[in-house]
């Protein structure tokens, strides 16, 4: 009998694949960076030969490292970096184009235009999403409109669309199966999440063929199998799922209100909302957390670009710092009362505030400013914007009680702490916290009948350490102050 279900986590700097046991356990793990392109100020590129060979490489370690053949891989989940756009030729498979990260600020342009053109609460109704660069739409017009001969080829049928999980989907099957489910799907801005389709009216606004565009499914489906020339024998893949609602079925957020957040490159708080999808008046998004037997279930999310890469930024780019974990002591030396702030605007401000032309900075310096504070200034930047989400959630009329927290930075206990002060509530921190591979593990495994149900995953999720906030309520609003002047200096669309 198959013991293992594997997980494909291809993240924005690494791809990393994870094999799972049945009880949720981690039986073995591989991970592998790919460079990142930057080819002009604001532009943000990857090789779509690098993300598939970095995933096929790190599936095939996994494998290996199990003592495992194909046959004991019950299912393959695939979870992804959303937005993230490709357009590849249907005959070859040779991308015509670098895939187009989702950082991407190169149609912040195209994205006023429709803005002032009055589109974007039309838009936001039927998507859930707002106008701006981070989503796929304008990025497939621009790949379409600047790649010589591409619409002609897309016209004629020639060419296929798909973020990173379709992408793949179509090189482990080998081009049979040119689909993605509705979580990716609705990243896109071309997806209307009330009816869950393509819609032609917004293909018609950003002018993109619908010859293009993949087959949608639900989260945990029959996504057909991996072709046996890459695994020996083909592997059943189970399930779709776009990284950060996948961290979200990881993390057994099912119930409405409940909610977790990732720190990974960025930071992605999502709320699930059930049934309802929920319109945000404060610049959140609604998108679907999953879709089980074609029924849907929808999320609160608040988006910011930048987390851990704030930290690798003063780890890489400013040297003051060896490793990442490096920055616990620092900021203990540092403690709360820290008077520099830093507003990581590296590529614009994400919501609430979604200025793709505001810029980062460092405030409040003086002459005994050492690298401690600027390291905690970083940390604390992460908790501020958590702080910023959850506010424009509050105004929207919820409010998380709680919040789950997995990715990379997590293992933080001072950062976990100052988040639950900044915040007000309880952080629980589960045991495995690479909740965002395990959901599509676990989503593959209700496909080939593991798990009966939501239930069964839920029986998987167990609390390492919880942080209830500990400082009061005085101390936390100044802290928020000092937050919210720092940005009022380098964004020019705050609420
Ligand atoms: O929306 C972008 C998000 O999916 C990227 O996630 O984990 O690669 O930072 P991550």
């Amino acid at each position: 009998m198959s013991r293992y279900l594997l997980s494909l986590d291809q993240g924005t700097t690494s791809s990393r694949a994870i094999a799972f046991n049945i009880d949720g356990s981690m039986a073995a793990s591989s991970q592998q960076e790919f460079p990142q392109h930057f080819p002009k100020p604001g532009w943000v590129e990857h090789h779509a030969s690098e993300i598939w060979q970095s995933t096929l490489t790190t599936a095939q370690q996994v494998i290996d490292q199990l003592g495992a053949s194909a046959d004991d891989i019950a299912a393959i989940g695939i979870t992804n970096q959303r937005e993230t756009t490709l357009i590849w030729d249907r005959a070859t498979g040779e991308p015509i184009y670098p895939a187009i990260v989702w950082q991407d600020r190169r149609t912040a342009d195209m994205c006023s235009e429709l803005k002032q053109a009055g589109k974007e609460p039309w838009l936001q109704q039927r998507t859930g999403l707002l106008l701006d660069p981070y989503f796929s739409a304008t990025k497939v017009a621009w790949i379409l409109d600047h790649v010589e001969g591409a619409r002609q080829r897309a016209e004629r049928g020639e060419l296929a669309f798909g973020t990173v999980d379709t992408y793949l989907l179509w090189q482990l099957t080998r081009g049979a199966v040119h689909a993605t489910d509705a979580t990716n799907a609705s990243r896109t801005l071309l997806f209307n999440i009330h009816q869950q389709c393509w819609d032609d009216e917004l293909l018609a606004l950003f002018n993109i063929p619908a010859s293009l565009l993949p087959d949608v499914r639900n989260s945990s489906d029959d996504f057909g199998s991996t072709h046996e020339s890459w695994f020996g024998r083909s592997i059943p893949i189970g399930s779709v799922i776009g990284d950060q609602q996948s961290a979200l079925v990881g993390q057994a957020c099912f119930e409405t209100g409940m909610a977790k957040s990732t720190y990974g490159t960025g930071c992605f708080v999502m709320m699930n909302s059930g049934e309802q999808a929920l319109h945000s008046e404060h610049r959140l998004l609604t998108t679907v957390a999953y879709r089980l037997n074609d029924r849907v279930t929808y999320a609160l999310e608040g988006s910011i670009f930048m987390a851990g890469a704030t930290i690798q930024w003063i780890r890489d780019g400013l040297q003051l710092i060896a490793k990442a974990s490096d920055t616990q002591l620092l900021a203990e030396q540092t403690g709360y009362d820290n008077p520099v702030y830093m507003v990581p605007a590296f590529a614009g401000l994400g919501a609430p505030y979604w200025d793709p032309d505001a810029r980062g900075a460092i405030l409040g310096l003086s002459r005994d400013t050492g690298i401690k504070e600027i390291v905690t200034a970083g940390l604390q930047a992460v908790c501020y914007q958590t702080r910023d989400l959850l506010e424009a959630m509050k105004a929207d009329g919820v409010h998380p009680a709680r919040l789950r927290v997995d990715g990379g930075m997590v293992v933080n206990d001072w950062l976990m702490q100052f988040l639950a002060d900044v915040l007000g509530v309880e952080i629980q921190r589960p045991g495995i916290t690479e909740t965002t591979a395990l959901g599509a593990a676990v989503l593959a495994g209700m496909q080939v009948g593991i798990y009966q149900g939501l239930d069964d995953i839920s029986q998987l999720w167990q609390q390492q350490r919880s942080f209830p906030p500990q400082i009061e309520v005085e101390q936390q609003h100044q802290l928020y102050q000092g937050w919210l002047d720092a940005v009022r200096r380098v964004c020019n669309s705050q609420e």
